[in-house]
């Protein structure tokens, strides 16, 4: 039964504090999908790296991650939860991949041109090439599913070009990937700039919610949640804020912003308000919990880290060894 299921990949940088975002558009999902998919799960260390990073803060946000993975209910015996570092094929396949990849390609992705304004002083090729990793990472593990936000769509369809493209020449080497990208959560915004997306380099913290964030901080944030001054709730491209918090509301609860509009209907925004920071805190609190007790256990996390890179580097060496032979390298034994 086993093999017989469908792949899925998805990565998350161990870069900072996780956000809300990042739970509801990618990492709850990862949790729900387990059951019907085999799933390998990499903590893009090498990504992070693009920008600075101090090392030692860094080691500890890998085990900060690896740690929210699993407290968000992945499970490691069933599936691969990883450190990228920590399986070499992933910087192998990048190189192959990098001289299939054009340099225009590159220039048009948006999450560069944003992060290469933001750290003007570092614009380093490693945030060039960065979506090439990206595509490394799904192709060597023949995904057939990628589950992230929306955000990552254009990185998505990269990876699709350049699988294509090295099918084309080389016959079928590659899984062409799908993104999976969720009705509700695919984007949360800001909650204090709505017409921006929710993320931890936010200069201002209550534009975000912390995965961490305690429960009288999530009340107070969702309370200072900028609105608009219409009062009625509904879901409309000019009223951002009650969209984002609809939406919210949504991807915890599992319905459609549609749905959640409709539950809302003819309540002010206090309660609106009330109702999210209700569904946010009793979504967190578990997760928490949880993390705490897993974020202690060293020689968990450290045992479901290298048992990861042991099955990710099977996989991976597999793809790499066969890509190698197709591009006409000499066989190699490791
Ligand atoms: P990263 O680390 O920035 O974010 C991890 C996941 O969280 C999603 N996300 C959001 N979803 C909804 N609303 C938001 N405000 C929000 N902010 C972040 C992201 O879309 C992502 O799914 N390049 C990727 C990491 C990566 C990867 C991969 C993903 C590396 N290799 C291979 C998939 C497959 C990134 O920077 O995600």
């Amino acid at each position: 039964m086993e093999n017989t299921k469908k792949t899925i990949y998805s990565g998350i940088q161990p870069s900072g504090i996780l956000t809300l975002g990042n739970y509801l558009g990618a990492v709850k999902n990862w949790a729900l999908l387990q059951e019907e998919y085999n799933c390998y799960y990499g903590v893009v260390d090498m990504h992070a790296i693009t920008v600075r990073q101090n090392p030692t803060e860094l080691r500890k946000r890998c085990a900060d991650t690896m740690a929210l993975i699993l407290a968000a209910g992945v499970d490691p015996e069933r599936h691969t939860v990883y450190y990228q570092s920590q399986v070499g094929a992933h910087a192998e396949l990048m190189w192959i991949l990098n001289c299939f990849t054009y340099m225009g390609e590159l220039n048009r992705m948006t999450q560069f041109k944003e992060k290469s304004s933001r750290h003007a002083d570092n614009i380093n090729s490693g945030l060039f090439t960065y979506p090439v990793l990206m595509a490394a990472d799904i192709l060597l593990y023949n995904a057939d599913l990628v589950p992230v936000g929306s955000d990552q769509r254009q990185h998505l369809e990269l990876t699709r070009d350049i699988a294509i493209r090295m099918n084309g020449i080389f016959g079928d080497i590659f899984t062409v990937p799908e993104a999976y990208i969720a009705k509700a959560g695919a984007r949360i915004m800001s909650l204090q700039s709505p017409e921006k997306k929710m993320s931890k380099s936010d200069e201002n913290v209550n534009g975000f919610i912390a995965l961490l964030d305690d429960e009288k901080t999530i009340r107070a944030k969702i309370r200072r949640a900028v609105t608009d001054s219409d009062g009625e709730i509904r879901l409309a491209p000019e009223k951002p804020g009650i969209t984002n918090l609809l939406s919210i509301y949504a991807a915890i609860k599992k319905i459609t912003p549609e749905e959640a509009e409709k539950e809302f209907a003819g309540m002010n925004y206090g309660q609106l308000k009330e109702g999210v920071s209700d569904a946010i805190v009793d979504e967190l609190k578990p997760l928490q919990e949880r993390y705490y007790e897993i974020r202690k256990d060293k020689e968990l996390l450290n045992r479901v880290a290298a048992e990861g890179a042991e099955k990710a580097a099977s996989v991976a060496y597999r793809t790499l060894g066969k890509v190698q032979r197709k591009v006409g390298f000499a066989p190699r034994k490791l």
